[in-house]
């Protein structure tokens, strides 16, 4: 008689639904996610289950398992060229949930929770998750398309107003959605998904409207400095009033705003990471009426003023309703100022808002930003004699800190 062969569950991703954001190789602590032009694959021999990668993984591709021999797991080369995962085969006689317990411990079958999920602010509203998928993609139409920065400024961001028509497509401040340029790549593949946080708040761009707006960087340089023409920001920086859009998503769970009155918001942001700020500085806006109080503090860095997204409309806010501080790093005979240099400025109104129970902070645009922020952070504490790492532990804890970079 044949013994049956030992199976272990093998750990992989949908190739369907991945977007390519490289969240998970980011994540992975142990370095068993890779990829090629095409796909992210998961290291059999390498990958510890422990489950890190899976929580921060914006569309869920990440968390796919097969029950496969375990002399024979599906090698990186195969995961390469999968368009979809392959089927479940048939577990045999030995069912996942039947395996001794030291398998289960080995592969990690049992879910360990470890690493833990990142939870959205108590008070958020439910965000909807992946309504609209690759194989399913929803039709926006373009309904605007300018641009932000001035005309001499290094860069071009465009605010860019897609209409959903009669297609649902509810999104929170916070969210974000993945865009598809139309063509093929150099390997004669569609292209993969890219990733833009939503710029307006959840009633629409234009209140009442079954629209939003999106904070696009035309990328001409990749971030080594070299010229480049980035495949879906030039897309959306030319596309024309009337043109259609394949969309999916909306996508993310975490990095959402608390809703209960008394709420502060600490935003910290560079370029295009504005995106979400302006989303939520614009909910509490319209919402001002109803009185809610509750701090806004936004620290924004850009090149100069006329590099900064939304830059006249932040500057006509009022200054008891939001404490706006503008990093500019590039103005002639000025020193380079960022971010973090502002938040090591204001440490008394910054350590007071760490220690707000009430106080939710967020940071978004450049992933560089993420070190030095958490360094000015640690500056601010040690002043106050508090334990940075501590206090960010509890942060975390109670679901009040929330990044996104990139
Ligand atoms: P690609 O063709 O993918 O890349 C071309 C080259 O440019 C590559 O060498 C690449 O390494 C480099 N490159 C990629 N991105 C950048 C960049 N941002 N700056 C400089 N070089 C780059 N972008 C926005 O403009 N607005 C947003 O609101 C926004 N939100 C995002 C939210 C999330 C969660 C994530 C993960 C990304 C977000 N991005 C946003 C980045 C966006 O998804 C794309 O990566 C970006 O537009 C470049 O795509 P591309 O197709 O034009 O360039
Ligand atoms: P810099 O002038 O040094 O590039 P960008 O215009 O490239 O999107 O960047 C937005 C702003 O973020 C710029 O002022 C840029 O300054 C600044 N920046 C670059 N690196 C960092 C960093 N590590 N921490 C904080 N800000 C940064």
């Amino acid at each position: 008689m044949n013994t049956p062969a030992e199976l272990v569950r093998q750990h992989l991703i949908d190739a369907e639904i991945c977007i390519r954001c490289n969240t998970c190789e980011e994540t992975c602590p142990v370095h068993a996610i890779t990829h090629d032009s095409r796909n992210y694959v998961v290291n059999f021999e390498v990958c510890e289950n422990c489950r890190a990668c899976i929580s921060p993984c914006p569309t869920g591709a990440i968390d796919n398992y097969r029950s496969v021999a375990k002399s024979k797991p599906y090698s990186i080369e195969e995961q390469f060229s999968w368009d979809e995962l392959p089927p479940q085969a048939d577990p045999g006689p030995t069912a996942p949930s039947e395996l001794p317990e030291d398998v289960v411990r080995i592969t990690g079958i049992a879910t360990s929770g470890q690493g833990g999920p990142n939870l959205p602010p108590w008070s958020a509203a439910h965000p909807y998750e992946s309504l609209h998928t690759l194989a399913r993609p929803a039709l926006a139409t373009v309904s605007g398309n300018y641009r932000l920065t001035e005309d001499g400024a290094s860069s071009a961001v465009h605010h860019i107003v897609l209409d959903f028509g009669r297609t649902a497509f509810p999104v929170l401040e916070g969210q974000s959605l993945g865009v598809i340029a139309p063509g093929l790549d150099a390997g004669g593949k569609p292209h993969h998904v890219r990733l833009y946080s939503v710029a307006s708040p959840r009633n629409g761009e234009r209140p009442g409207y079954n629209n939003l707006a999106l904070t696009v960087k035309r990328v001409l340089l990749d971030r080594e400095g070299n010229s480049v023409r980035g495949v879906c920001s030039n897309y959306l920086c030319d596309l024309k009033k009337g043109d259609q859009v394949k969309v999916v998503g909306p996508y993310g769970t975490s990095f959402l705003m608390p809703n209960h009155p008394g709420s502060s918001l600490m935003m910290i942001c560079t370029g295009t990471g504005s995106a979400p700020m302006r989303a939520m500085t614009e909910r509490r806006r319209r919402r001002a009426a109803f009185k809610e109080g509750g701090r806004l503090m936004l620290f924004f860095g850009a090149r100069a003023a006329g590099e900064l997204p939304y830059f006249g409309p932040l500057m006509k806010l009022p200054k008891d309703f939001i404490d706006i501080n503008l990093a500019f790093s590039r103005v002639p005979d000025q020193p380079k100022r960022y971010v973090q240099d502002l938040i090591r400025e204001r440490a008394e109104d910054v350590a007071e808002m760490l220690c707000d129970p009430e106080c939710y902070i967020y940071l978004c645009g450049l992933k560089g930003m993420e070190a030095g922020v958490n360094e000015a952070f640690a500056d601010v504490c040690r002043s106050r004699e508090m334990i940075w790492d501590q206090v960010l532990d509890g942060l975390k804890r109670d679901a009040r800190f929330h990044v996104e970079t990139y």
